[in-house]
């Protein structure tokens, strides 16, 4: 077993042992009524019943961040395991609009976008935000959910997509 103690070693292990951890995948839309904004994300947390809410960490240097906090509502579109080329398309493979030319997308009633076939979209109005760092805690509270017929969820571990097996 290794054990990390000065700062740049801290961090260096802090990312491997961050790799090792299988996350679900979100892609986080919104709209300013215009344009349509996107990005995956695996930071999504569920956080409380009473109300139903959840937090999304978003990097204060992504193009989302300021989205989310004008336009007050997002979508969260969990991935289903046929979504790989949906993560790798918001995750940074394409930019802007380009992303929702991959994956079937259709509009909520909000006028957010979402995957026709996610297994879960909730939309959320943002309800608080807390700054930490490079990152801000957006805290959604959940307006609505789509839930899809199939819900099996994409995974992604150590820069890779896989999906959820059932051991017993
Ligand atoms: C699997 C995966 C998970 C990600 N999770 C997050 C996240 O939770 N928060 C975040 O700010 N960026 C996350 N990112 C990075 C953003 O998706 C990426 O930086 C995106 O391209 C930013 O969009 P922009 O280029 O329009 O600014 C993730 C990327 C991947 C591939």
């Amino acid at each position: 077993m290794s054990t990390t103690t000065d700062a740049p070693q801290v961090a260096n292990g802090f990312r491997s042992a961050m790799r090792r951890m299988a996350s679900s995948v979100c892609v986080i839309t919104t709209s300013n009524g215009e344009m349509h904004q996107g990005m995956a994300a695996s930071s999504v947390t569920s956080l409380s019943m009473q109300p139903p809410s959840l937090l999304v960490c978003i990097n204060k240097s992504v193009a989302m961040h300021e989205a989310v906090h004008k336009a007050g509502l997002f979508c969260v579109n969990l991935l289903g395991e046929q979504h790989g080329p949906v993560c790798d398309a918001f995750g940074g493979k394409l930019s802007g609009q380009e992303r929702f030319t991959v994956g079937q997308w259709t509009e909520s009633a909000q006028g957010l976008r979402y995957l026709i076939d996610a297994p879960a979209a909730i939309i959320c109005r943002l309800a608080a935000a807390h700054d930490y760092g490079t990152h801000t805690i957006c805290i959604g509270a959940v307006e609505d959910v789509i839930l899809a017929e199939h819900g099996a969820p994409l995974l992604y571990r150590e820069g890779g997509v896989g999906k959820f097996v059932h051991l017993v």
